[in-house]
């Protein structure tokens, strides 16, 4: 099973890209095929139906590309002012717009309709970015994803990581490992 595995973040020491990275490591344990996508490879302006217009850029078509490539999504997503950054959002609307509903990738104005996402968030913060999650699941909802039911937030997040990356919480490990079995099962239910 494929999964595609992005963080909401490009910054350099990003504490949701290193959870990227991490239930990548917990994906490929469980015999899955993880891809990390890194947001900053794409050079992907704010949407304006204008730009759309004239031809979507060719990163977001590149981006739609791995997105459509993978039955299988994990987003790791910053919490910013209790919801989840612009950065992520703007991303998930050009890949989304039905203004130019490519009919080689999508259904209809659904395009994303049946793909299994998973949301896990980390914040330095007590609650790891929990509200984030509730905002970004009526997005994938709309867009007719399968949200899976469990989800993840590492709290403390300054804390949560080793110097190579790893989650040193155990119930961080068990509950990214939780998430990452739940959206392959799922997804391998619907393929
Ligand atoms: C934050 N941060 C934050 N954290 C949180 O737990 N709840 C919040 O509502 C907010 N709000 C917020 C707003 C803005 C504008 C910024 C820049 C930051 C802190 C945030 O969790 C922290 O910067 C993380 O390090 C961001 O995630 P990455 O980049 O480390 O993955």
């Amino acid at each position: 099973m494929k999964i595609l595995i992005f963080a909401g973040s490009t910054r350099r020491d990003s504490y949701n890209r290193k959870l990227a990275h991490a239930a990548a490591g917990i994906a490929r344990e469980l015999g899955a095929t993880p891809t990390v996508l890194e947001l900053s490879d794409y050079d992907i302006p704010l949407y304006n139906a204008d730009l759309e217009a004239e031809g979507t850029p060719a990163d977001v078509i590149r981006f739609k590309q791995q997105l459509h490539a993978h039955p299988a999504w994990l987003i790791c997503t910053p919490e910013y002012n209790g919801s989840y950054p612009a950065l992520l959002k703007n991303a998930l609307d050009w890949a989304s717009s039905p203004v130019k509903a490519d009919p080689q990738w999508s259904d209809g104005v659904l395009p994303f309709r049946g793909k299994v996402v998973g949301m896990a968030s980390a914040s330095p913060g007590s609650m790891g970015g929990l509200r984030a999650q509730s905002h970004l699941a009526p997005l994938l909802l709309n867009l007719e994803c399968w949200v899976a039911p469990r989800s993840h937030a590492v709290s403390l997040a300054s804390e949560a990581f080793d110097a190579a990356g790893n989650l040193q919480r155990l119930q961080n490990r068990q509950g990214m490992q939780a998430l990452v079995e739940q959206i392959l099962w799922a997804a391998g239910r619907l393929a």
